[in-house]
C-alpha cells in the first residue's frame, strides 16, 4: 500500500525523505513521488516505477527544509506518472493513502465549481475539496477537517499549501500515520522504519485529529480544532531489526530470526506457570463460542488455532476470512470472543470486522504485531505477538509468533477447563524450553533448497494434507505462489479424488504433510494415490515411514501436537524462498503485493 514520508526541519530534507520512501518500499508501489519548498517556490517531482527513477530526476544542488513524499500503490488508475503523488489543486500539495470510496461524487460537485482534474485519482479530487473549503474562508486548518469530514473511506494526508511555506500538515482516518520529533525537524510516516535512521520517538494521531507541524513545533488538534496534548511513544526496536543484516533478502533474514522471536513471544506471556498466563491474559474462560478473523497468513493462523482450541479445549471454533465476516450474518452472542488476527494491524477488512463485532457488543481480542496500530488500540483486549519489524511482504516470522500466541491460548484454555492435566503441562513445558533450538536445527538444513532446486521450473505444485497438516498446506501454498508465482494448490488429502487429482501428471510435484498419528495411514493412501498418477511426491514427516512411497522425505522433529505446527511451517517457507530465487523473482516485494493492505 500506499508509504507516505513528510519532512520539515533544519535540514535538507531530499535525502531523509527518499531514505524514508526506500524503507517503505517494502509496503508494495508501482511509483514515487516528492514535493518540496525551495526557494519560496513548490516543486512536484514524480515518476512511474522504483524510486531509483525519481532518484535520477533530483540533483546534488536541491535543498529544500519542508517537503512530502509518496509510493504509489494504484488503485484508482493505472500507475502512471499522472497518476502518481504528489497531486496539487489550487493552493494545496498532497499526498495520500487510502482511499476515497466517494470521490466520484465529490468530484462531480467540484467540477461544477470549475475544478478540472488531470488524474485519474481520487487524491486529486481530496485536494480540490481542501482547496474549495480553503477559498471559502482562508483557514488551512479548517479547511483540511471540512473536507476530511466530507470524505467517505480510509485516508492519511501530508498536506502543503502554497500561503504557509513554513508548516506541514497532518490528517488521517483509518489509514496509518505515525508524527515523529527528531533533533533536527519533524516527520510524517506511514510506518516506523521510515524514521527510525533519524529518531524513535512518536506520536499517533487518532481518527480525524489534525497536526501542525512546523520546523521546531508539532501542535495536535481534535475534529473540532481544540488544540489537545499528545504522549509520544518510543519504538522498542532498532534500525538495525529494519535493515538486512548481511541477508540477501529481508525474508530470509526473517525466516533466520525465527527461533528468537518464537523464544521471546512464548517467554513475554509464559513462565512455565498457569500463574504467567493468568496475569498475561483476560478471563476468557466464559466465552463458549470463538470467532477468528483475518486475512491471508494470517487467517490460516486462524485454521491452525481451530484445531488447537477445539482438540485441548473443547471450545467451537469459526474460522472466516474478513472481508466475508464483515458482510454476514454472524451467530454471536455475549458468550462469543471475536479473535482479530492480524501483523500489521491495519487491514481494512479485519478492521471492519472488528468494528462490527464491537458494535453488536460482542467482546474481541486482537492478536497483533504492529504496537499502537489501529486493530490493537481499537479491540477490547490486545495480544502483541513481539515480532518485531517485518519487512518482507510475505510473512514468515510473524506468521510463526501468532502460531505460538494461539499455543499458549490453547494451552491456557485447556487447562482452565481441565482438560489439559498437569503430567501433561510438564510435557509441553519440556517442549518449550527444547523449541528455539528445534527451530534452529530445522532452518539449518540445506535439503529444502535442493529440494526447490528440483521443482522450481514447475508450472503447478500441490500441497496436500489433512487436519492440522492441512492449515500448514494453505499457508505452504500461499507462500509459494506469492513470492515465487506458480500456480500453488493446497487440499486436503482426502479430497484430491474428488477432482483435483486429474491435474496431476507425470513429476507434477506433490507436497504432502503429515505429522498427526491419527490421520497418518489415511493421508499414505492418499498419498499413493497421487503417486500412482506420477506425481513426484515430497513427504515432510516427524516420523520416518517404513515403506518408500516419496521421491524425497523433509523430517522434523517430533514434538507435542500443540507445538508441532511451528517447527512444520520452516521447510515450507525455505523451500518457497529458494524456488523463487531460482525463478530471480522479487522476493521481498512480490508483484502486485502490499505488506499493509489499508483498502478494502
Ligand atoms: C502473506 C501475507 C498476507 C497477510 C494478509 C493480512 O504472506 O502476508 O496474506 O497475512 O494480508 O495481513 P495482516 O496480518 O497485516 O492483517
Amino acid at each position: 500500500m500506499c508509504g507516505i514520508v513528510g519532512f520539515n526541519g533544519h535540514k535538507n530534507g531530499i535525502p531523509k525523505i527518499i531514505k524514508g520512501l526506500e524503507s517503505l518500499e517494502y509496503r508494495g508501489y508501482d511509483s514515487a513521488g516528492i514535493a518540496y519548498i525551495n526557494n519560496e517556490r513548490i516543486t512536484i517531482k514524480k515518476e512511474k516505477g522504483r524510486i531509483k527513477n525519481l532518484k535520477d530526476l533530483i540533483t546534488e544542488k536541491e535543498n529544500a527544509y519542508l517537503g512530502i513524499g509518496h509510493t504509489r500503490w494504484a488503485t484508482h488508475g493505472e500507475p502512471t506518472k499522472e497518476n502518481a503523488h504528489p497531486h496539487q489543486q489550487g493552493k494545496f500539495t498532497l499526498v495520500h493513502n487510502g482511499i476515497i470510496e466517494n470521490y466520484m461524487e465529490l468530484q462531480k460537485i467540484l467540477k461544477d465549481k470549475h475544478y478540472a482534474f488531470i488524474s485519474q485519482t481520487d487524491t486529486e479530487v481530496a485536494c480540490a475539496l481542501i482547496d474549495y473549503y480553503y477559498q471559502k474562508d482562508a483557514n488551512i486548518k479548517m479547511a483540511i477537517l471540512n473536507a476530511s469530514k466530507q470524505m467517505r473511506g480510509a485516508f492519511a494526508f501530508g498536506i502543503i499549501c502554497e500561503d504557509d511555506k513554513e508548516t506541514l500538515y497532518a490528517i488521517r482516518k483509518t489509514s496509518p500515520l505515525i508524527i515523529a520529533k527528531s533533533k533536527d525537524g519533524n516527520f510524517i510516516a506511514s510506518d516506523v522504519p521510515a524514521i527510525l535512521e533519524f529518531t524513535n520517538e512518536y506520536f499517533l494521531l487518532n481518527d480525524l485529529e489534525l497536526a501542525e507541524i512546523t520546523k521546531d513545533n508539532i501542535t495536535f488538534y481534535n475534529e473540532e480544532l481544540k488544540e489537545i496534548k499528545k504522549e509520544s511513544s518510543l519504538f522498542e526496536g532498532n534500525l538495525e531489526a529494519s535493515q538486512k543484516g548481511g541477508y540477501e533478502h529481508f525474508m530470509l533474514k526473517e525466516i533466520h530470526e525465527q527461533d528468537e522471536i518464537i523464544k521471546n513471544t512464548i517467554a513475554c506471556y509464559y513462565d512455565g506457570t498457569i500463574a504467567s498466563l493468568d496475569k498475561s491474559f483476560p478471563d476468557l474462560t466464559k466465552f463458549n463460542k470463538i470467532d477468528i478473523v483475518a486475512c491471508g497468513s494470517a487467517y490460516h493462523t486462524g485454521l491452525c488455532a481451530k484445531s488447537f482450541i477445539e482438540n485441548y479445549a473443547n471450545i467451537p471454533v469459526n474460522v472466516e476470512v474478513a472481508s466475508e465476516y464483515r458482510y454476514k450474518k454472524c451467530f454471536y452472542d455475549k458468550n462469543t470472543l471475536v479473535i482479530l488476527v492480524s501483523q500489521s494491524g491495519e487491514t481494512a477488512d479485519t478492521l471492519a470486522a472488528l468494528r462490527k463485532a464491537k458494535k453488536d457488543g460482542i467482546t474481541t481480542l486482537a492478536i497483533v504485531n504492529v504496537v499502537g496500530s489501529n486493530i490493537a488500540r481499537e479491540a477490547d483486549y490486545t495480544l502483541y505477538i513481539k515480532a518485531g519489524c517485518e519487512i518482507a511482504v510475505a510473512t514468515t516470522k510473524a506468521y510463526l509468533a501468532q502460531v505460538a500466541m494461539f499455543s499458549l491460548l490453547a494451552i491456557y484454555l485447556g487447562y482452565k477447563k481441565g482438560l489439559i492435566q498437569e503430567e501433561e503441562l510438564i510435557e509441553i513445558n519440556k517442549d518449550i524450553k527444547n523449541l528455539p533450538k528445534m527451530i534452529r536445527k530445522t532452518i539449518d538444513n540445506d535439503l529444502y533448497f535442493k529440494i526447490a532446486d528440483q521443482i522450481y521450473e514447475n508450472k503447478n505444485i500441490f500441497f496436500i494434507g489433512r487436519g492440522l497438516d492441512y492449515a500448514l498446506c494453505m499457508e505452504g501454498s500461499l507462500k509459494l505462489k506469492e513470492i515465487s508465482y506458480i500456480n500453488s494448490v493446497a487440499y486436503q488429502a482426502g479430497e484430491l479424488k474428488h477432482g483435483t487429482i486429474s491435474l496431476i501428471e507425470k513429476d507434477t510435484p506433490v507436497i504432502a504433510l503429515s505429522t498427526e498419528d491419527e490421520l497418518r495411514e489415511k493421508t499414505i493412501s492418499n498419498i499413493k494415490e497421487a503417486k500412482s498418477r506420477g506425481a513426484k511426491v515430497i513427504y515432510v514427516t516427524n516420523k520416518i515411514p517404513e515403506e518408500k512411497f516419496y521421491d524425497e522425505i523433509i523430517t522434523i522433529e517430533k514434538i507435542h501436537p500443540i507445538l508441532q505446527s511451528i517447527l512444520t511451517m520452516i521447510p515450507l517457507q525455505l523451500m518457497s524462498y529458494k524456488v523463487a530465487k531460482n525463478k530471480n523473482c522479487d522476493i521481498d516485494k512480490p508483484r502486485n503485493l502490499a505488506k499493509s493492505v489499508t483498502v478494502e
